[in-house]
């Protein structure tokens, strides 16, 4: 059984049909890359998945249960978290209050749920700036961050939006490792990502989008040579 079904799913903004009939079944535990070019709709996608946006039509089935038009909030509380492609930390506080907020979500005890979080911000490479203010982290550290702040929600799916843009080749590399590590512990992924290295790397299938449509689904290797992909998005020259 898929763990993660979209049946005809689809999200306009006025006339706009940013997401139109997306059917899509996701297997536990699997790694599912999303390309496709500016404007096609992968955001929308994840916030419509995360709660965030409702649906204009379709169902989204997770784990067997109906969950279309809940909260993000009730979302992520059986499973099903999203990063940002905007990080929004709260600045003024630090690393380790921004987490332990969401780790609370899931602990009741204060204490503990910072000590979760503690344990979230080590495992994302970020300890030695755990009592630094939000708003000093560079980039890479706000990437970071957001992934912990995803982490300590404890998800069985983790929606990514671009986790890796506006980083440099050395500073993706061991972000890469920890995702393939995350994979590994049992989450499934849903990757947003332009980055194609990465995309490749860690990507066991692949849905192009454009337009708001799937306009390509299936093994990496195979869908990078298709000729409406190339077209549409990677270019000859990839
Ligand atoms: N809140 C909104 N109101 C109106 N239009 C929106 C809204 N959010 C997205 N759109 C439009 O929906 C379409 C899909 O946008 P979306 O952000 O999902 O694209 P994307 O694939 O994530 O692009 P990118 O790669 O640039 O992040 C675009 O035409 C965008 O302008
Ligand atoms: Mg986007």
């Amino acid at each position: 059984m898929s763990l993660l079904v979209l049946d005809g799913l689809s999200k306009s903004f006025g006339g706009l049909a940013a997401l139109g009939n997306v059917n899509l079944e996701i297997a536990d535990r699997e790694y599912l890359g999303i390309i496709g070019p500016n404007g096609a709709g992968k955001t929308t996608l994840l916030s419509v998945l995360a709660g965030q946006l409702r649906p204009t039509s379709g169902k989204i089935v997770f784990d067997g249960q109906d969950i279309t038009g809940w909260s993000a909030d009730r979302v992520a509380s059986v499973g099903l978290v999203r990063t940002f492609q905007l990080m929004r930390p709260f600045e003024s506080m630090t690393v380790l209050e921004n987490v332990a907020i969401a780790s609370h979500n899931k602990i009741r005890s204060i204490p503990k749920a910072r000590d979760h979080a503690a344990d979230v911000i080590d495992r994302v490479g970020l300890g030695t700036y755990k009592d630094a203010m939000s708003g000093t982290l560079p980039t890479a550290g706000l990437k970071r961050l957001e992934l912990a702040r995803a982490l300590a929600l404890e998800p069985r799916v983790l929606l990514l939006d671009e986790v890796l843009a506006g980083l440099v080749p050395t500073e993706r590399a061991p972000i890469i490792d920890l995702l393939r590590e995350i994979h590994q512990d049992g989450v499934t992924v849903l990757f947003v990502e332009h980055i194609m290295a990465a995309v490749l790397a860690l990507s066991e299938r692949l849905l192009v989008m454009h337009e708001g449509q799937q306009l390509a689904l299936g093994v990496p290797a195979d869908v990078i040579q298709d000729a409406a992909v190339v077209d549409a998005y990677l270019g000859e020259d990839y």
